[in-house]
C-alpha cells in the first residue's frame, strides 16, 4: 500500500507505540484486502466492550489484559473532525434490577465509557447509532462495527463503510484513516443478485424475513431488492439486520430507496440481469418457519428491539401494553439506546411498559448478556438466529402483535 510520509512515520513509532500498532492493523488489513492507500474517514462507530459472560472461563489476568487494551485506546484522542460513537456492550450501565448484570463488568465498562468520552467518543452504546444522531450523509466514509448498522449505513443512508472489527474501528477513530477497498469504491457497489418481491410485506418483521432470505442467497454479494413498496425506517432496520445475519452482506440496494439506486438499472450499473429470485408470500412464510423451533407453547422470554428499538416502536409497544400485565414468569425485554429511552421516559412510555411488567434494557440485549431462557419469542430475525446458539433457547420469530400476546399469555398463541 502507498503510505504518505506522515503515515509511514506513525507506523515507525513517531507518535508512540500504540498508534504505531493501530497503523499496523490498518496497513496489514489493507494489504490483505488489496487496498492501495489509506483515505480519510469521516465517521466511526467503534466497539469498546469489557469481555462478556462467555469470558468467565478466561483467567482474570486475560480479562484484565484485554481491558487494559481498551484503556490504552482511550488514552488517545479521536482524530480531529471525525465523528466517533461507541457501540453497545455486554452489560447495562443502568441501575436496573437485572440479576445477570455482573457488577465487576459494569464497574470496568463504566470506567471505559468515561475514558472513551474523555477521548472524544460519544458513548451512545447502541447497535443502531443512526437512531440516536449518528446519521452520516451520502458518500461519507465511515468505519462502523455492528454488521446490521453497516448494511443500514451503506444501503439506506448511502454512506460507505466496510464491516469493521474492534481493532480496526478503534484504529480508524484514532488515526482518522481507513484502507480503501470493498464498498468504499464505486466499482464494488454494483448489485450482484436480483430479488423480485411479490410478497405483501406488512410490518418490520416481514422485512426481516426478506433480509434473512436475501442474505442467505447473497453471501458476500450485494442483493438488489425490487418490487417492494418503500420501507419505513423500522422496516429498513429489520431488513438490514437480517441481511447481515444470514449472509456476509455489507450492503443491498432497494431500487428507488437506496440513495445511489433510484432505479433497478442504477443498482446494476446498467447491466440488469434477466434472471431473478422471487420472494413470494410462500417464501415469507417459509422464512418465519425456518426460525421457529419449539417443543411446547410455554414462553419465558419475549425480546423486542433487535436492533435497538426506535421511539416509534417503543410508543407502539407501550400502546399495546397499556393497562395490561405481562404473565408471571415471562421476562419482556425492550432493547433500546439510552438516548431513546430518555425520550421514552419523558413521553411516559417507559412508565407504561414497566407498569405492565416489561423492562427497557439499554446498552446491550438479552442475547449479548447471555440471559438464560428456555423459549424465546422475538420480533427480530437477528435475535432469533443468534439466541439459539448463544443462549441455547428454543425460538419463535413473530410479528410484534403475536409477541405481545405471548408475553401477556405466557404462551405462544400463534400468529394473529
Ligand atoms: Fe443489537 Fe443485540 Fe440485536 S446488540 S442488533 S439487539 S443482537
Amino acid at each position: 500500500m502507498d503510505l504518505t510520509s506522515e503515515q509511514k512515520a506513525i507506523l515507525d513509532g513517531a507518535q508512540g507505540p500504540y498508534l504505531a500498532t493501530c497503523m499496523r492493523w490498518l496497513v496489514e488489513w489493507g494489504d490483505v484486502m488489496g487496498a492501495r492507500r489509506l483515505i480519510r474517514v469521516d465517521n466511526t462507530h467503534a466497539l469498546l466492550p469489557v469481555p462478556n459472560l462467555m469470558a468467565r472461563g478466561a483467567s482474570q489476568e486475560t480479562i484484565e489484559q484485554y481491558v487494559e487494551g481498551l484503556r490504552e485506546a482511550c488514552r488517545h484522542r479521536t482524530a480531529p473532525g471525525c465523528y466517533c460513537t461507541v457501540h453497545a456492550t455486554f452489560v447495562t450501565l443502568d441501575q436496573i434490577d437485572v440479576k445477570e448484570n455482573d457488577p465487576d463488568q459494569v464497574r470496568m465498562q463504566q470506567e471505559i465509557a468515561d475514558m472513551a468520552a474523555e477521548a472524544g467518543f460519544i458513548p451512545t452504546f447502541t447497535c443502531a447509532p443512526y437512531l440516536v444522531g449518528n446519521v452520516p450523509l451520502k458518500g461519507e466514509i465511515c468505519a462502523w462495527t455492528e454488521s446490521s448498522a453497516v448494511v443500514y449505513a451503506n444501503s439506506i443512508l448511502g454512506a460507505r463503510t466496510t464491516r469493521h472489527g474492534n481493532e480496526s474501528a478503534i484504529a480508524a477513530s484514532l488515526l482518522g484513516v481507513v484502507p480503501e477497498f470493498g464498498v468504499l469504491l464505486d466499482e464494488n457497489r454494483k448489485g450482484t443478485l436480483r430479488i423480485e418481491v411479490s410478497a405483501q410485506l406488512g410490518c418490520p418483521t416481514d422485512w426481516g424475513a426478506l433480509g434473512y432470505f436475501a442474505g442467505k442467497l447473497a453471501g458476500l454479494g450485494i442483493p438488489v431488492i425490487n418490487g417492494a413498496r418503500r420501507p419505513s425506517q423500522d422496516e429498513a432496520k429489520q431488513l438490514c439486520a437480517a441481511l447481515a445475519t444470514s449472509g456476509g452482506v455489507s450492503m443491498c440496494h432497494i431500487a428507488g430507496v437506496t440513495p445511489e439506486a433510484a432505479t433497478l438499472d442504477e443498482a446494476f450499473y446498467g447491466d440488469v440481469p434477466q434472471q431473478f429470485i422471487p420472494f413470494t408470500d410462500a417464501t415469507l412464510r417459509e422464512m418465519y418457519d425456518s426460525l421457529r423451533h419449539r417443543t411446547g407453547d410455554e414462553v419465558d422470554s419475549v425480546i423486542l428491539g433487535c436492533p435497538h428499538a426506535s421511539i416509534r416502536e417503543i410508543a407502539e409497544i407501550a400502546s399495546m401494553l397499556n393497562g395490561k400485565r405481562v404473565s408471571e414468569g415471562v421476562r419482556l425485554w425492550v432493547n433500546a439506546a439510552r438516548a431513546t429511552k430518555a425520550g421514552a421516559d419523558a413521553m411516559g412510555y417507559t412508565r407504561v411498559i414497566e407498569s405492565a411488567g416489561g423492562t427497557i434494557l439499554c446498552d446491550t440485549c438479552p442475547t449479548n448478556m447471555r440471559i438464560a431462557a428456555r423459549r424465546i419469542v422475538t420480533s427480530g430475525f437477528k435475535q432469533a438466529h443468534y439466541a439459539r446458539g448463544m443462549v441455547g433457547a428454543e425460538v419463535i420469530v413473530a410479528r410484534l402483535g403475536p409477541c405481545i400476546q405471548a408475553a401477556l399469555a405466557g404462551r405462544w398463541m400463534g400468529d394473529e
